[in-house]
C-alpha cells in the first residue's frame, strides 16, 4: 500500500490517540514489581511495552513494507524507504509517578528527512501534529514558535544528562551561564513535550543531552514546522543522531547555541 503524508499523519494521529487511551487506562495501577531498570536510572514498564506492541501491530497491519525503530526493541528492518520512530511513552518516570507529563510520539522519516511528527499527551488530551511543509497544530489549531527574543525574558525547558554523568560538569557550566542570563528554566521530563511546548511558544529554547532519535524525532518537526530551529548543540543537524537537541524560536536558539557550544567543544558524536 503507498500512502501519502497527509494519510500517514492521520493514520498516527488515530494510533497516537490509541496508544494514549491504553497509557491512561493503566495510569496508577502499576506496582513495585512490574516496573524495571533497563539500565541505571532507566526505567521500563508493562505498560511501555503494552503500549508498543499496540503501535507497532498497527504500523505491520497498515504498512507492512516500511521499516519500524521503536524504544522497547520491536524494530522491523524492511526495504521500503519510510521508517517509524517510535517512542510508547515518553516521560515514564513522570507517568509511574503520575505526574501527568508523558505522551506517545511517532514520527515518520523518508529520504529526505522527518515527513511525518506526532506527539500526544494523554493526561491534559494535547495532540501535537506536524506535517513536512504543512506547518504545525495542536488540537488542529496552527501552532508558532514563540516571538520573544530577548535571552533575559525567555522561559526555557531542559532536561539533566542522566545517562551521560560524564558530562555533567559541562552541562552544569552551560546550564549556569543560561540560567543566569534567562527569566526562567524548567525540567518536565518528557523530551518529546518539551519540544510541543517550544513549538507552541511555551519555551522559547529547550536543550538536553544524551537522548535517542524516538525521544525527539516528532517534536523536532513539530518545532520546524512551527517556524523554530532544531540542531545540535554546534548548530549542525546531528542531533537525532547525536541525541544532543537545542530548539527554539531562531534568535534565542542561536543565543544557547553559542553558550553550549562553548563548553561542549568536542564534535557532537554521531
Ligand atoms: P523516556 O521516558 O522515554 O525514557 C527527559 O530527560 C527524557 O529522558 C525523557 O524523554 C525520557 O524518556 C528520558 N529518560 C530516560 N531515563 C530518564 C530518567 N531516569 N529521568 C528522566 N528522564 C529519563
Ligand atoms: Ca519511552
Amino acid at each position: 500500500m503507498t500512502a501519502n503524508a497527509a494519510e500517514l499523519q492521520r493514520f498516527a494521529e488515530d494510533l497516537s490517540r490509541r496508544a494514549g487511551a491504553y497509557l491512561m487506562e493503566h495510569l496508577g495501577k502499576l506496582n513495585v514489581h512490574q516496573i524495571s531498570e533497563k539500565q541505571r536510572n532507566d526505567f521500563v514498564t508493562h505498560v511501555d511495552r503494552g503500549s508498543e506492541a499496540l503501535i507497532v501491530e498497527e504500523i505491520r497491519r497498515s504498512y507492512p513494507e516500511h521499516s519500524i525503530l521503536a524504544e522497547e526493541g520491536a524494530t522491523h528492518q524492511n526495504s521500503g524507504s519510510l521508517t517509524w520512530i517510535v517512542d510508547p511513552l515518553d516521560g515514564t518516570l513522570n507517568y509511574i509517578k503520575e505526574i501527568p507529563f508523558f505522551g506517545v510520539s511517532i514520527a515518520v522519516e523518508d529520504e529526505k528527512g522527518l515527513l511525518v511528527g506526532v506527539v500526544y499527551n494523554p493526561a491534559l488530551d494535547e495532540l501535537f501534529s506536524a506535517r513536512r511543509g504543512g506547518g504545525a497544530t495542536l488540537n488542529r489549531r496552527s501552532l508558532q514558535v514563540s516571538a520573544q527574543t530577548d535571552l533575559r525574558r525567555a522561559f526555557l525547558a531542559t532536561g539533566f544528562p542522566h545517562h551521560s554523568k560524564y558530562h555533567l560538569p559541562d552541562y552544569l557550566h552551560a546550564f549556569s551561564e543560561i540560567f543566569i542570563q534567562a527569566a526562567g528554566v524548567r525540567r518536565l521530563g518528557s523530551a518529546a513535550l518539551d519540544l510541543c511546548y517550544t513549538a507552541s511558544g511555551c519555551f522559547e529554547a529547550y536543550w538536553e543531552l544524551g537522548l535517542q532519535s524516538w525521544d525527539i524525532a516528532a517534536g523536532s518537526l513539530i518545532v520546524r514546522e512551527a517556524g523554530g530551529a532544531v540542531s545540535d548543540f554546534r548548530g549542525g543537524d546531528t542531533h537525532l543522531q547525536s541525541g544532543r537537541i537545542a530548539a527554539g524560536n531562531k534568535e534565542i536558539h542561536s543565543q544557547i547555541i553559542n553558550i553550549l557550544a562553548h563548553y561542549f567543544k568536542e564534535p557532537d558524536h554521531v
